[in-house]
Order: C-alpha cells, then structure tokens, then sequence
C-alpha cells in the first residue's frame, strides 16, 4: 500500500515510535526490506538516495520501488533521501515518489530557507511530503557530506534548536532531520549523543516529527532515547548494507560448484532481511 510519509509519521508522533527509513539499492535489498517490514507488520519508508544514482539509477529501481510498495501489504512510502539538486527532485516527483528530502543544508541558513520552501510548494501541490535539513548529518563516508572544517568538533554541524523552528516555520516542511550526534556510516567512535540539544530542539517544536539519519550502528538505549526525545523517523542503511559481505566468503568458500550469482544474491537477501526486520522491530518495541 503506497501512502506518503506524513500519514505515517502522524502515527507514529500519536504513538512514540519512529518509522524506519531504509535505502534499497538493488532488488534484492528491496526484497529483503519489504518482506521484513510484511513479517514485522510494521510501515516502512523505502528510500532512494541521490548519491546512489551510479549503482541504481533512480529512472530503474523508482518503478520497481513503487510496484514493491503498491504489492506490499504494510503501509510503504516511496522517498528520496538527500534530494541534493532541485532537478533531481523534480525527476523523483515525476516517477510518483510520496515524499522527499530536500537536501539544502549545506548553503547557508536563507539560501537553505529559500530553496527548500519552494520544493514545498512544488511537492504539497501533488501530495508529496517535505523532510527539511538544517543542522548538517556528519558522515563517515567517503565522499558523502561535507569535511569538517580544521581545528572544529562534529558540533558544528549540530542543529541550533532556536533556528529549527524559525527553519520549519519559514519553509513549511513536513519533518526535519536534526543533527545532534548520529553519524553516516560506521561508526568509528562510540556516538555521543547530544540529548540536551534534542529535547531542546523537541521544545521549539512540540509535536513536530524530527528525523534522525545515521540510525544504523547505534545501541538499543541510544535508540530508544532518541525517540523518546522525540524523532519519528530513524534512517538505516550502512549496517545492513554491510552484512553480506562479512558472510559471502564463507558462504561462496562451502559451495560444492560455484554458486549462480541469483543463489549469492538469495543468500545475502536472508541476512538483510534479519537486519532490517530488527531494526524494524527496534524502532517500534521497547524491548
Ligand atoms: P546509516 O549510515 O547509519 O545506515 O544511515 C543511513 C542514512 O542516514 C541514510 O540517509
């Protein structure tokens, strides 16, 4: 069932818990997320990031993304993570995306503003829903986010909570990805999340759904904390991505002939479909 992420988010705040958003960038990973989700009875919020445009081009996995969503049998929203350039966006909307992230926080505050208070317009005009960045996501992957500037700590990317409701009263967007210790990728450090700042952030925006990127690699606690704090939506990407190849050796290493690549692909879809179905369930359970 293809519903966009407002309705889901809605329920969500109703109900303390957060939605998984989680990229799939091949079919098999769409399989193993949609098939967890289903066995979890849990929506989910099947994502699409720009920066994946090489290995899965949007023009190819939108249309399988959409169908696996129109199939399913939980409530799935189809979602452009990091919307970094208005074309893209405009290319997402018109293969029948329900939500987008308009990924402007690298400019500056107004420019950040301006750019995304028109993608709003653009996107509530056909139904879509709106999730704005300001504060910027740290990343621990290469080429993925901005380069911390020399001599600065990760809180200079972190979200000043008085700004965040001038942003989310200035550009009408639907939720708002915060940034107060959660990081891309592997965590190479334990996360030092910045709760005063979250529940500070929760205060200037009551009931407003907060989003929360890097959500992958963090703990039970950490995670439970965060959408007691409030956050709605937790993106997941990196830890089940990685799962595969920590297994594959062994797996190819045991085949008695060597295995079709559709076998190879059928063995890593169980072992991120385990990954997805518990984060499913995290975000979700309070254990
Ligand atoms: P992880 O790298 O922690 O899986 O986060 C993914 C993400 O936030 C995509 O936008």
């Amino acid at each position: 069932m293809l519903v966009n992420t407002k309705e889901l988010l809605n329920d969500a705040e109703k109900n303390n818990y957060a939605v998984a958003g989680i990229n799939t960038t091949s079919l098999t990973m769409l399989r193993a997320v949609i098939e967890a989700a289903e066995e979890e009875n849990m929506p989910v919020i099947l994502s699409h990031a720009q920066l994946h445009e090489p290995y899965a081009p949007i023009e190819m996995m939108g249309p399988l993304m959409k169908a696996a969503a129109q199939r399913a049998s939980v409530p799935c929203a189809l979602h452009l993570d990091h919307g970094t350039t208005e074309t893209y966006i405009y290319k997402a909307l018109s293969l029948g995306f329900t939500s987008v992230m308009a990924d402007f926080a690298r400019f500056s505050f107004e420019e950040n503003v301006q750019r995304t208070k028109k993608m709003v317009e653009v996107c509530h005009e056909k139904g879509v829903s709106v999730e704005g960045e300001y504060g910027e996501m740290p990343s621990n992957v290469e080429g993925q986010g901005r380069a911390l500037p020399e001599g600065k700590t990760l809180e200079y990317f972190f979200t000043k909570p008085e700004k965040a409701a001038e942003y989310v009263g200035k550009t009408g967007v639907d939720s708002l990805v915060v940034s107060f210790g959660s990081v891309h990728g592997i965590y190479i450090e334990k996360p030092q999340m910045d709760y005063e700042r979250l529940s500070a952030i929760r205060k200037a925006l009551p009931d407003f759904p907060l989003v929360m990127h890097g959500g992958s690699g963090l703990s039970e606690e950490d995670t439970w904390r965060c959408i007691d704090g409030g956050i709605r939506k937790i993106n997941y990407y990196t830890y089940m991505a990685c799962e595969p190849a920590k297994q594959l050796t062994g797996y190819i290493a045991d085949s008695e002939k060597p295995p079709y690549f559709h076998e190879i692909c059928e063995y890593a879809r169980e072992l991120m479909k385990e990954k997805a179905a518990y984060a499913v369930r995290l975000f979700k359970n309070r254990g």
